[in-house]
């Protein structure tokens, strides 16, 4: 299918024989409305992936993902000044939307939704929604009011999109169980709580999970970097055979700075659901979660006990 293009607002992309093939709308929200309706005229479903931009294979991987699900998928660029604290450096984060929508073309993505910080957050705009308690643990205790951005942005991004299906990186299990959480008291139906898909962390063949962060390592902090994973896989084997959670997490703890690591956030064994602390596995849907540092970088890891 191709797209009528809305000629004030949206850029097409040439694809191959000159057909517009990737639609993309930088502000109006009436020109998204009617490209979504387009997309979704006859029936058609429509999954949606929300990024900050600067793609790499994790979004990527989320986008076919996406269109293994719905007819057609839908994706936002949008660097949520929000979701920064006041020591963290937005104007740093990198931007670099002609390279993205380069990239979501050739993966075939229908619409690209790169909304102005002035569309998305008018001037008076003062509505806030926080996910109490889950925004409080984990990443969300270094990060006041981080996750309140994240939920605010997702909620306004799920009404203006409208997708069936809406996919999140496994990576960032602290933000999916947030969004869940969100969307269920919030009774969202575009998508509902069942659509909201965790997409598995895309990882590298020595176990170390895929991120932008891990460019800032250098060669040596790369290789001590597989030792997370390899740590947290231990960890898990020894709480399923019955040690108890503390002795697996004392033991995580020397194995991650032994094999290079300055120093370890948090490491705790959570429900994966609600981030509850558990001190003891009771068999429940429950998670390991490790955020850690090495040279400059601070990675985060999480893995399900299985
Ligand atoms: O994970 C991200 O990139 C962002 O937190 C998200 C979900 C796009 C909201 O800004």
């Amino acid at each position: 299918m191709r797209l009528g293009v809305h000629p004030a607002t949206a850029k097409p992309c040439q694809g191959i024989k000159g057909e517009a093939a990737l639609v993309q709308i930088n502000n109006r929200l009436e020109a998204l409305r009617e490209a979504v309706d387009a997309l979704r005229n006859g029936g058609k479903t429509l999954a949606f992936v929300p990024t900050m931009g600067a793609l790499h294979e994790g979004h990527l991987t989320l986008v076919r993902e996406a269109k293994k699900l719905a007819d057609h998928v839908t994706v936002s660029i949008f660097v949520n000044p929000r979701q920064f604290g006041p020591n963290e450096d937005l104007d740093a984060y990198p931007r670099r939307l002609a390279a993205d929508a380069a990239l979501l073309e050739a993966e075939g993505v229908d619409l690209l939704w790169a909304p102005t910080v002035d569309v998305m957050y008018p001037q008076g705009y003062a509505t806030n929604i926080s996910v109490s308690g889950l925004d409080a643990v984990l990443c969300g205790a270094a990060r006041p009011g981080h996750f309140d951005g994240v939920a605010t942005v997702v909620c306004k991004l799920f009404n203006q999109v409208r997708p069936d299906f809406a996919l999140f990186g496994e990576k960032d299990w602290q933000q999916l169980a947030i969004i869940r959480r969100m969307a269920r008291d919030l009774d969202l139906s575009q998508p509902h709580v069942d659509r909201i898909i965790g997409v598995p962390t895309v990882r590298e063949a020595d176990g170390l999970a895929m991120s932008s962060r891990n460019q800032y390592l250098s060669a040596e902090e790369r290789e001590q970097a597989a030792g997370l994973n390899r740590a947290m896989r231990k960890a898990i084997a020894s709480i399923v055979g019955g040690s108890s959670v503390a002795s697996a997490l004392a033991a995580l703890n020397d194995d991650v700075l032994a094999s290079g690591f300055k120093s370890i956030d948090y490491a705790d064994l959570r429900d994966a659901a609600t981030l509850e602390e558990l001190t003891a596995y009771d068999g429940r849907d429950a998670r390991l979660l490790v955020a850690a540092r090495i040279g400059s970088a601070r990675l985060i890891d999480n893995m399900a006990l299985a």
